[in-house]
This record gives structure tokens, C-alpha cells and sequence, in this order.
């Protein structure tokens, strides 16, 4: 594994007066320890139960995964949120082939893009993962039970105890005890996991082995991210330092990070980060039930395409973002511009040139102009993107948001705000006695003007 951070265009070094430089960093080592105490307390204490994922046997979900995966050609994931983004970051890193079900992760309830789902897989031939930690989700049990409905009217009782599989708390939600009624298999989510932590649970293990990754390399890779931050004195390990970046950037102004991937395959895990992030760190009040409306709004970006899109905005708008890249070393396949003649001569030096090299060129040129201009940028890189890079990432910036949530003194773990928005939903939806929540809509100020 090659994984690497590197933190030098957020220093003053680099961008001077805007950067962070060794006095801030080292005054904020006490505050650094402290969050490592607290964060070991709350593993050894099997509060914090994202710490422990690493150490799963992935043997018996890729026993079982062998087992099934035979009698079906594809796999319908559906979950929302930490349900289903880590899954389908992982999966589109994947450069190998993959010899297990042909996969489509599906989250909206968007009627056209669920119906042509549908419509176009063989029903006989697909396993449904219906993926809800809480077993309460409406976009994710509404859409199993459409899917449940096709199959027993198309295929009848047998086929549903096959072709479904649960993946939920072990105890609480509707959709355990209606998996044991319905007689199909389910999986449990540790109750310590959160949503947006929970890819190396159940909740990514599964649907991945049935895809036919390698989740042993993930776990490798996460375990041996999480044995390196513990192996270094509290406060001195390179994600610490990475958390205090965030952090000190933050207190100076910079409220957003834009994460900018250039390699197509890490795109989603840029959305996965974007959940972890900004559900994590927004929160209205600390632990002592102050109200501090703090978090780092999270910003995806793609290299190369949004360099001719926002990086203007970057280089030259408000002094509000830190840009962290995400480099692929070796896209393991390349094509050169042909050197052929009748190439117009202004870019006659672009010939013979890969595309990867262009792309890094790109990269280099976006992260050198953002320090020219004064703004702050960070770079981690990735050799080839294997599993076990990937594994070591998704781990990092769980813990370097744990560390986060430690410098904020706010609970990471929870999302109070979200719950607001599902009340009313249920509200509207006629749930019997939240019919208080759907009147905030009636009574909303809405100022309907005609464009056309
Ligand atoms: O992080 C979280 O807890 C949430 O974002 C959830 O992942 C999301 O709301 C989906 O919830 P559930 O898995 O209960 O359907």
C-alpha cells in the first residue's frame, strides 16, 4: 500500500499569512492528544464501533456470497445515504474485473430511473439487498416494497424468501421482523456503527462480496491504516496532523472543503466523503448545549472537467475553501496523443504525451496555481487504487472526522437536523399522529411566480 497525504499547500510555507504554520499546529497538540484519549476510550469501550470494523472475518460473508451468488446474474442494492454511498464508492474504484453480480445500487425515489431499473433486469436472476440500519427509512421500504410486490406477482411466495436479502439492525425497525415473516435472510448492522460509517459492516461487506470485490484487501487495508495511527505517539500520527489542518483552516476562515478527485473512479468517493463530512461536523450545538452552528460544508469537484468550471472560483472567490486532491498514480491502462503529422503546431508538444500525463500535468498546474493565489490545498495519492488503498482511506477519514468531532466538541455521531425533514415527510404521507409536522407545510411562505 502506498497511500499517501500530503499536507504542505495548507502550511504558510506555501501560502504564507493564509496557511497554518508550526506554532498553530503545535499549540493545538494538547487538544490533539486529548481527542486521541477520548476517541481510544470510546473503542475500548465498544461505544465508537467504526474502530472495530477492520478486525471483521470477512470469511463468512464470502463463504455465503459464493454460496448464493450462483443462482443469480444481478444484485439490486437499495439504501439511501450511509445505506448505499460507501458501497458504490468502492465498487466504481475498482479497476479489476469483477466476476460476481452485475450490481446497480439504486437511492432515489425517483418513479422513472426505479421502474426502468426494474424493467430491465430478469426478475428470476436478481437478488434485492434491501439495506436500512434503522429499518424505518421511507425512500428505501417504499422501494422494497415495490420490488416485493413484483416479484410475488411474478414469481410467487417461494421467490421472495430467495431473492431478498435484509441488511438492518438486529433488533430494532420494521424491516427485520418482516424479513423473519417473509422468510428471507437478513444481516445485522452493529447498533454502535452509524449510517456513514458502516461500509465495512454488513452493509458494504455484502453487496461487495456478491459483487465479487475483494473485501478481505479492504479490511487489510483499513486495519492496517487504523494500526498505524496507533502505533505513533497521540497527536504525532499523519492523519492527526491531517484533522488539525482542517481544523486550523477552519478557524481561520476556510468553512469549505472541496474534495477534487482526478481519476474517474474516485468520483464517488468523493460523495461518500461528503456525507461522512458534512453530516458529521454540522451540528448547532456542542456538547455542553451551547449553540456553535459549526461544521466544514463539504463541495465535490472533478478533475480534470471542473477546472474549466470552478476552479476560477477557487483561485479567485472568497478565501473560504480548502481543495484537497485526490491523484492516481497508475490508472492501469494509457493512451498516448498519436505523434502522427497534420497536429496543429501550438500543440505539437501534447503529442506523443499519455493522457495520464496530461491529467497529473493538470493536477500539478490547479494545485500550483491555488498556492500562487494564496489557497490552501492538500493532495493524497493513491498508487493504483487496490483495495487495500481504498480500505486505508475510507478508515482515515472516519477517524480524522472522529478527531474532528473531538476538536469541535460536538457529537459526531449523531444527525439531529435530518430527523426534522423526515418527520414532516411522514406527516405529509398521512403517518397517524404526526399530522402536527404536516401542518408546518401547510403554513409555509411560498410566493409561486410565473416564468412561462
Ligand atoms: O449516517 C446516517 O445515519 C444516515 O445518513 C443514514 O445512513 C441514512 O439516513 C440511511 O439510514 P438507514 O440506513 O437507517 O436507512
Amino acid at each position: 500500500m502506498k497511500l499517501r497525504f500530503d499536507g504542505g499547500g495548507s502550511s504558510s510555507e506555501a501560502i504564507g499569512e493564509y496557511g497554518i504554520n508550526a506554532a498553530q499546529y503545535g499549540d493545538l497538540q494538547p487538544r490533539l492528544q486529548a481527542a486521541r484519549t477520548a476517541l481510544k476510550q470510546a473503542w475500548d469501550d465498544s461505544v465508537l464501533g467504526f474502530f472495530e470494523c477492520p478486525d471483521t472475518d470477512p470469511q463468512p460473508i464470502m463463504d455465503w456470497a459464493a454460496k448464493i451468488a450462483p443462482n443469480f446474474t444481478d444484485q439490486i442494492v437499495i439504501g439511501i445515504g450511509g445505506s448505499s454511498l460507501g458501497t458504490r464508492a468502492v465498487l466504481e474504484s475498482y479497476a479489476g474485473e469483477l466476476n460476481g453480480l452485475r450490481t446497480h445500487v439504486t437511492e432515489n425515489v425517483d418513479p422513472s430511473t426505479y421502474l426502468a431499473l426494474l424493467d430491465s433486469v430478469d426478475l428470476s436472476k436478481t437478488l434485492f439487498i434491501v439495506i436500512t440500519k434503522s429499518g424505518t427509512t421511507i425512500e428505501t421500504m417504499a422501494k422494497f416494497w415495490i420490488a416485493y410486490d413484483r416479484v410475488l406477482e411474478e414469481l410467487g411466495e417461494d421467490a421472495v424468501a430467495t431473492n431478498f436479502v435484509g441488511i438492518t439492525d438486529p433488533k430494532a425497525g420494521s424491516l427485520r421482523p418482516l424479513s423473519a415473516e417473509l422468510g428471507f435472510k437478513t444481516w445485522s448492522v452493529p447498533p454502535n456503527v452509524g449510517g456513514r460509517f458502516s461500509v465495512l459492516t454488513p452493509v458494504g461487506l455484502v453487496p461487495l462480496a456478491l459483487a465479487g470485490y475483494p473485501i478481505d484487501e479492504l479490511l487489510n487495508g483499513a486495519k492496517a491504516c487504523r494500526d498505524a495511527v496507533f502505533a505513533t505517539e497521540p497527536g504525532q500520527a499523519t492523519l492527526e496532523r491531517c484533522a488539525a489542518d482542517h481544523y486550523l483552516l477552519h478557524q481561520k476562515g476556510y468553512a469549505q472543503t472541496v474534495m477534487m478527485p482526478y481519476a474517474d473512479r474516485l468520483d464517488a468517493l468523493s460523495e461518500w466523503f461528503c456525507q461522512l463530512w458534512g453530516e458529521s461536523l454540522g451540528k448547532a450545538k456542542n456538547r455542553a448545549g451551547e449553540i456553535v452552528n459549526v461544521g466544514l460544508t463539504p463541495v465535490r469537484a472533478l478533475g480534470v472537467i471542473d477546472q474549466h468550471s470552478q476552479v476560477q472560483l477557487y483561485a479567485e472567490g472568497p478565501r473560504d475553501k480548502h481543495v484537497v486532491f485526490l491523484q492516481l498514480e497508475d490508472f492501469g491502462t494509457d493512451v498516448n496523443v498519436p505523434g502522427r503529422s497534420g497536429f496543429p503546431g501550438a500543440l505539437s508538444h501534447i503529442q506523443n504525451k499519455s493522457l495520464s500525463k496530461i491529467l497529473t500535468a493538470e493536477l500539478d498546474g490547479t494545485q500550483a496555481a491555488l498556492t500562487a493565489a494564496g489557497r490552501p490545498t492538500s493532495r493524497w495519492v493513491f498508487s493504483d487504487g487496490n483495495p487495500v488503498e481504498i480500505g486505508a482511506f475510507i478508515f482515515a477519514w472516519e477517524y480524522v472526522t472522529a478527531v474532528m468531532g473531538e476538536l469541535f466538541d460536538i457529537n459526531a455521531f449523531d444527525q439531529p437536523g435530518v430527523e426534522g425533514g423526515k418527520l414532516i415527510a411522514h406527516g405529509l404521507l398521512g403517518k397517524s399522529g404526526y399530522e402536527e409536522h404536516a401542518r408546518v407545510v401547510e403554513g409555509a411562505n411560498r410566493n409561486v411566480m410565473s416564468i412561462v
